[in-house]
């Protein structure tokens, strides 16, 4: 949430910075903002898109080496273009730009106000900004102590990069819940939210941790804790590269992403996968493979698509290691007082690695002694760094806001851990295993297979595209797939859907069918198919319009539906990663026809680093 990037170095940092930060819009898209120190500090902003300030600032002087850049998802103060960040502080002598919340803002304002200070925006940012220069006016303080020093006032999560107009050479960068990776050139250094607005200029990076501050200037990056002990930065090589960041011909991330999902679910079985040999090994979790084979429970906890993910596992997990599993949302687990020990293993999925209420789920179960292992896909975010140990799902950077490829990455990743699990307990019968590791390779395959059904997901939106609700209904694993459908399709088409339990559905959903509602139902051949022709049969009862998604070569619910999308026939624990496809393009679609920001859509974003 709120993307923010800086450089410092030789060359313009304009065109890197805006650059920057079009890479970083799908971390919060509505206003952006430019500082540049060339002798003097100039703030650039405005409320919008990054094009927006790119058109404002056109006609304006923004040369200099040394700047920062700042898109945000607003928290404190509507989106406006006093809101929007660069910050200055009253003098205008120092500039900051944040992403997070300083929790006591307000009784730090109120203490700043008596002391004379005058504010300009509605933001918890200001104050922060307003505090360090309080601190550095008193005198005896180098610019970056006076950062050091404020921030221990702080309470909340940020990163921010500072600048000073009486620093030219120099910027602070600091973080503590929201992520900041700095990049080293030569004699020049970057910093940003993530690696993406970096990678193109230099592979060598390092993330400062939780509570870390960054002095950088021209030749030299110096790292140091708040509580001011003097920290070695970890140098790192970044694995992703730049044609992964681009939309390669296609004319929106999403679309993109949800069509290299044959390569990102091959990705995630690589190198862990060998069914000729019988062979499946992931190797971030063997350690704790013992304790996961005795474990009385395992608790997962994510949010939004993620959190899908966790109940496609809670299936696999229970039906094939015989271990119970309880999927937890980390925003209501981390508030609940939850009985968690140190017996506990609890798996936390998430695509960015930075979702802060997921990593206060962490945190809370760490302090009580659970072992905690990861399935992210971001390499070097937070999450990871927590774990005890973990899995990355490698499905390669996502910037379509709404998730596709990584949901697919992560029930790969999760199927093979319960593979792994129950092979190891002896839950499952070596052929049964041998069965499913054949049909997890022949996975890419079905999925390209199943993306086929493209045109017919089109055609399908032009007829539905206006409708004002959907109702989406499975069973069994087909249940968590609803449910994702659903959310892809309100996250990007502002439709209302609601995912169900087919069978669930009589107890209110059923209330709402008319001959208005069209209702997408999971009927693909599984234990509970002829269960699920009755809750088809029920909606037609009552005039809902049905599209069905069916195995191949289905004759029964053809026969009923209205309409209907074929997909290859999968066993029925692999089916999640089949079945989701034609739910990702019919939602693409109509949000495409309604005219939506499919990559962009409103008031969402893509990294959730606010609670
Ligand atoms: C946001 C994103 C979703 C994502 C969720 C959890 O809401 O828009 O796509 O599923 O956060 O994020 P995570 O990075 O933890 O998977």
């Amino acid at each position: 949430m709120c993307g923010i990037v800086a450089y410092i170095g030789k060359k313009e940092a304009y065109p890197i910075i805006i650059k920057g930060l079009q890479r970083l819009e799908y971390r919060g898209y509505d206003s952006a903002g430019v500082a540049l120190l060339n002798g003097e500090l100039s703030v650039f902003k405005k409320a919008g898109k990054v094009q927006d300030l790119a058109n404002y600032v056109k006609d304006k002087n923004v040369s200099g080496s040394l700047g920062m850049g700042h898109t945000r998802w607003a928290t404190h103060g509507e989106p406006n273009d006093t809101n929007a960040h660069p910050h200055f502080s009253e003098s205008e002598n120092f500039a900051i730009i944040h992403n997070g919340i300083i929790e006591n803002y307000e009784s730090l304002k109120q203490a700043l106000i008596k002391l004379g200070h005058k504010f300009r925006s509605d933001t918890d940012t200001e104050v922060l900004i307003q505090l360090i220069e309080e601190i550095y006016q008193k005198g005896g303080v180098s610019f970056d102590e006076a950062v050091r020093l404020a921030l221990n006032e702080v309470v909340g999560a940020y990163a921010i990069v500072v600048l000073s107009k009486d620093h030219p050479n120099a910027m602070v960068a600091a973080r503590k819940g929201s992520p900041i990776v700095v990049g080293i050139g030569e004699d020049e250094y970057f910093v940003a939210s993530d690696a993406t607005p970096i990678v193109e200029y230099t592979k060598n990076v390092a993330y400062l941790n939780d509570g870390e501050i960054a002095i950088i200037n021209n030749n030299e990056f110096k790292v140091k804790t708040i509580g001011n002990v003097v920290k070695i930065p970890l140098i790192e090589e970044l694995e992703i590269n730049l044609e992964q960041l681009e939309k390669g011909g296609y004319e929106h991330f999403m679309l993109k992403e949800i069509y290299e999902q044959p390569r990102s679910i091959w990705d995630s079985m690589r190198g862990r996968l060998d069914a000729s040999a019988g062979r499946l090994r992931l190797g971030g979790i063997n350690e704790y493979l013992a304790k996961l084979v005795k474990t009385d429970r395992i608790l997962i906890v994510a949010c939004g698509t993620s959190w899908h993910a966790g109940l496609v596992a809670e299936y696999l997990i229970e039906d094939l290691a015989r271990i119970p599993v309880e999927v937890e949302y980390a925003s209501e687990f981390r508030y609940r007082n939850p009985i968690i020990s140190e017996k506990d293993i609890v798996i936390a999925i998430s695509q960015s690695g930075e979702t802060a209420d997921t990593l206060a789920a962490i945190e809370l179960a760490k302090s009580k002694g659970a072992t905690i292992l990861g399935v992210c896909n971001v390499v070097g975010s937070s999450i990871p760094r927590m774990t005890h140990a973990g899995s990355y799902t490698h499905a390669g950077p996502e910037i379509g806001v709404a998730s596709t490829k990584a949901f697919t990455a992560q029930v790969t990743v999760l199927t093979l851990m319960a593979l792994q699990i129950a092979h190891k307990k002896g839950t499952i019968k070596d052929s049964r295993f041998r069965l499913l590791l054949n049909e997890l390779e022949s996975i890419p395959e079905k999925v390209k297979k199943a993306l086929e059904c493209n045109d017919k997901a089109k055609e399908l939106a032009a007829k539905f595209k206006d409708a004002r609700n959907f109702l989406y209904l499975g069973r069994g694993c087909g249940f968590p797939v609803a449910l994702e459908g659903a959310l892809k399709l309100k996250e990007i088409s502002y439709i209302h859907a609601e995912g169900y339990p087919a069978a669930e559905m009589k107890h209110g959903p059923i209330a709402l069918i008319d001959e208005e509602m069209p209702v997408v139902v999971i009927a693909t051949q599984s234990a509970s198919y002829e269960k699920v022709v009755s809750n088809i049969q029920e909606v037609k009862a009552r005039k809902g319009k049905i599209i069905a998604i069916v195995t191949e070569g289905d004759t029964q619910v053809k026969n009923i539906a209205d309409y209907t999308i074929e997909i290859p026939a999968v066993d029925e624990v692999l089916e999640p990663l089949v079945s989701v496809i034609p739910l990702q393009l019919l939602s693409y679609h109509i949000a495409v026809m309604r005219g939506c920001n499919v990559d962009q859509p409103r008031n969402l974003a893509k990294s959730v680093t606010v609670e």
